[in-house]
């Protein structure tokens, strides 16, 4: 079995080598790439990595490299997590919404649309590169803005059911939930629906068939709410969990997905976002400074003896485990983004939403939701309204389909601040973006 990870030079690509490595029993392969158009970047990842394996995976064959055909030739999975721009976008995408007092943000709002952009041209590239080489590759796509990049999928590769978007925001609830509980998260049985990072928990059921959700409400009420890893986590991911109380205080029947926070409180984070310091700030001061020390350091030395592992492998847990349901068959319960087609029974068949299925060999057999009641209904179609346009945006390249979307987007509603906001964005982004007439 071989494997390419696209986006080699990721700050998570570290945490994702060593989940392979503590699956290596259960999940056994023989060959693993690292794929990156950053070889700079790459290479202290790739050089870690040859360390790694040396030690811990000795018959595991690992390369990186450039070569479109050396990564994809041949290959059974690719995990896919790729950032156009990377970190110094992800910084304009932040910074010049919260500029104009509009929440900036990685993929929600405005920033999530500058991103949808840059992502979309080079996802679609991508996936066609790997087609080239591998025609029934399973592609396991983490990309963000991940509810952008499967709305475009799917209208540019319709008919590929090998392309799996999925998002670990779920699961990582599910864990802050299972610790609260006292419980392994691989328990629950999850109720989900939405779009992604922007859904909601209906019911959480034990083995018994127990609802768990309505004590757990009750809990996040009283006590607030942490996220499982808490104690590895920089302020503004806590102070991310921390708004569940609120939003639970506020609408208690569902368990909100914590991205809802910029959409249904955009004042009051506006009002906590630093425009000079943003996440991306914080993640090359912190994550990215990090990992990339301590993969110089196991370079130079040349061993993985007396390094303290910085880095967090729960992201990686989770594609790997993704990865074995769909090879072992198992058929474990995901929270993956599909083509709704009646799944959500009052909202349109193309919407790409985000459910509770089980995965196996022949991909997600999703649950059935039914109808969903107005207040949802009326946020996600509004939200998908949004990303639908962004992408007819991308391909008719069109200005007003793009002012359209960003005025349909919670975060900013006056098409005066649209305008403003998709105007600079297009400034910022002369480099990436198609030319919209
Ligand atoms: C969660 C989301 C991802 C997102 C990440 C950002 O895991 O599900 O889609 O990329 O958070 O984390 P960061 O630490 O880079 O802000
Ligand atoms: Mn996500």
């Amino acid at each position: 079995m071989k494997i390419t990870i696209a986006g080699g030079g990721s700050t998570w690509t570290p945490g994702l080598l060593n989940a392979i490595t503590n699956h290596k029993d259960n999940f056994p392969i023989d060959e693993l790439v690292l794929f990156d158009n950053n070889p700079e970047r790459q290479k202290i990842i790739g050089e870690f990595g040859k360390v790694l394996f040396r030690e811990k995976y000795p018959n595991l064959k690992f390369s990186y490299t450039t070569d479109i055909k050396e990564a994809f030739h041949n290959v059974d999975y690719v995990f896919c997590q790729i950032r156009t721009g990377g970190y110094e976008m992800r910084k304009k995408d932040e910074k010049i919404p919260l500029s104009m007092g509009l929440i900036g943000q990685e993929t929600c709002g405005p920033g999530g649309f500058a991103y949808g952009f840059r992502s979309i041209p080079d996802m679609i590239k991508l996936v066609n590169d790997i087609r080239k080489y591998s025609k029934d590759a399973w592609i396991l796509n983490y990309t963000n803005p991940a509810a952008i990049v499967a709305v475009a999928l799917k209208k540019e590769f319709p008919n590929d059911n090998r392309i799996l978007n999925i998002c670990d925001q779920p699961i990582n609830l599910l864990k802050s939930y299972g610790k609260i509980l006292d419980m392994d998260y691989r328990e629950f049985e999850p109720y989900y629906f939405g779009l992604n990072h922007y859904g909601w928990f209906t019911k959480l059921l034990d083995k018994k068939g127990n609802d768990l959700l309505p004590k757990l409400k009750e809990v996040i009420k009283s006590e607030g709410f942490l996220p499982a890893d808490a104690e590895q986590r920089d302020q503004s991911w806590l102070d991310t969990y921390g708004m569940v109380q609120q939003m639970v205080e506020d609408f208690d029947e569902y368990l909100p997905n914590t991205y809802l926070q910029y959409y249904l409180y955009p004042k009051y984070k506006l009002s906590k976002l630093d425009p000079n310091y943003t996440r991306a700030d914080e993640v090359i001061d912190g994550r990215e400074k990090n990992v990339f020390n301590e993969c110089k350091k196991v370079y130079e030395q040349q061993t993985l003896d007396g390094i303290k592992m910085v880095h967090n492998d729960a992201h990686g847990d989770m594609i790997v485990e993704i990865a074995m349901s769909i090879e072992y068959n198992l058929n474990n319960y995901f929270i993956v983004i599909v083509e709704n087609n009646g799944i959500i029974n009052n909202l349109s068949d193309d919407a790409m939403v985000e459910v509770t299925a089980t995965l196996g060999k022949n991909g997600p057999r999703p649950f059935t939701v039914g109808d969903i009641s107005t207040f949802y209904k009326g946020m996600i179609e509004s939200q998908y309204a949004y990303e639908k346009l962004i992408t007819e945006a991308y391909y008719e390249k069109s200005y007003n389909k793009a002012l359209m979307a960003l005025t349909l987007n919670r975060t900013v509603i006056d098409v005066n601040d649209a305008k403003k906001v998709l105007n600079a964005l297009i400034e910022a982004n002369k480099e990436y973006w198609v030319e919209l007439d």
